[in-house]
């Protein structure tokens, strides 16, 4: 029975481990905070003026991250660009899809919340995550709007990243853009001058591999083919330890159990034998003496002391 305890206890704890350690899901949603800048960045237009770039306030849980927007014509976009939008350098030639006569440009700089909503494992931030996105500017008020798409027909939309944190010795940096699904593309190190590039809206920074998880400096032309591999095979391989990890854990703690219980039922038997053996030692003192050739116990006294019958009335 408690045998059976302790297994279901085991049971128990290795289902519950599992997902607690393995459960290092993002805290919290970039799409969803993509829809609450969208609100907060609309509200910096008090009768806006075309072309013209306002900053916006963001809620005190967001202290750090930097929103504006811009309204401006599609066909305006198209033929002359936003050559300086804060970060970003929009040339012309820039489509709107699906068309819009008028659309907002909205300017996302995540600053000491990027790693927040872009977790990326393996890898350091050495710039603010920074956002392009475009919404439809019908109507100014709207919540929950969807993203427009926009694609670089011809050249592309440069992001500079002029003033990047101190890059460690040794580290290359790398551009990261991550789509609306928040799924991560690298791409070969910063142009001079730390510029990204991009054919289209997202979310974009710079990052060089994290020093813990890069303890072998491997050759340069190898490390940047396997990136990707070795990130998926490092996570997935932590997995294994951990699954591996908590099998080998139970096993061990079952061991442990089942020692305790044969122990305590060698114990209990033991316990029964020696009462047995006290029992007859206490019930039973024979001497032994020797008769002729052989030893035979011998009764001291009389076992049953002998009693009058009155003894009994009184
Ligand atoms: C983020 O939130 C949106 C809606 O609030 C939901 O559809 C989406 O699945 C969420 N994404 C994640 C990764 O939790
Ligand atoms: C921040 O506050 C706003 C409203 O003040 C709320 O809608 C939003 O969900 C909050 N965001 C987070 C990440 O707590
Ligand atoms: C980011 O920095 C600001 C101060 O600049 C601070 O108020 C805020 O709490 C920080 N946010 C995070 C997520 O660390
Ligand atoms: C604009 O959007 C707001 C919020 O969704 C809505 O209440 C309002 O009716 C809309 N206005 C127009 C003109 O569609």
């Amino acid at each position: 029975m408690g045998f059976l305890s302790s297994l279901h206890l085991l049971l128990l704890l290795s289902l519950c481990s599992y997902p607690l350690l393995s459960a290092q899901s993002p805290p919290t949603n970039a799409s969803s905070l993509d829809s609450l800048l969208q609100d907060y960045s609309f509200r910096a237009f008090v009768r806006p003026r075309t072309g013209i770039l306002y900053d916006a306030t963001v809620p005190s849980n967001l202290t750090g991250i930097k929103v504006a927007a811009m309204r401006l014509r599609s066909g305006s976009l198209r033929k002359r660009g936003v050559s300086s939008f804060k970060e970003f350098s929009i040339p012309s030639g820039v489509i709107v899809k699906p068309y819009v006569t008028r659309l907002v440009l909205v300017y996302q700089n995540l600053a000491n919340s990027s790693h927040l909503y872009y977790p990326l494992p393996g890898y350091d931030y050495v710039a603010p995550v920074l956002g392009l996105l475009a919404y439809d500017a019908k109507n100014l008020s709207a919540i929950n709007l969807p993203e427009l798409e926009l694609r670089a027909s011809s050249d592309p939309i440069r992001i500079d990243f002029s003033d990047l944190e101190r890059i460690p010795q040794g580290s290359s940096a790398k551009c990261v853009s991550f789509d609306s699904q928040g799924k991560a593309s690298f791409s070969e190190s910063t142009q001079p001058g730390n510029t990204c590039e991009t054919d289209r809206q997202g979310h974009f920074s710079v990052v060089v591999k994290s020093v813990e998880s890069a303890p072998s400096p491997a050759p340069p032309e190898s490390e940047k083919k396997d990136d990707d591999k070795k990130k998926k095979s490092s996570d997935s391989n932590s997995k294994t330890w951990i699954i591996v990890g908590s099998v080998v854990g139970g096993l061990i703690l079952l061991g442990l159990l089942l020692f305790l219980v044969l122990r305590c039922r060698n114990y209990k038997k033991q316990e029964k034998m020696r009462e047995m053996e006290r029992a007859g030692e206490t019930g039973e003192a024979l001497r032994m003496t020797q008769v002729g050739e052989t030893r035979a116990p011998t009764a001291t006294t009389t076992r049953t002391q002998p009693m009058l019958e009155t003894e009994y009335a009184a």
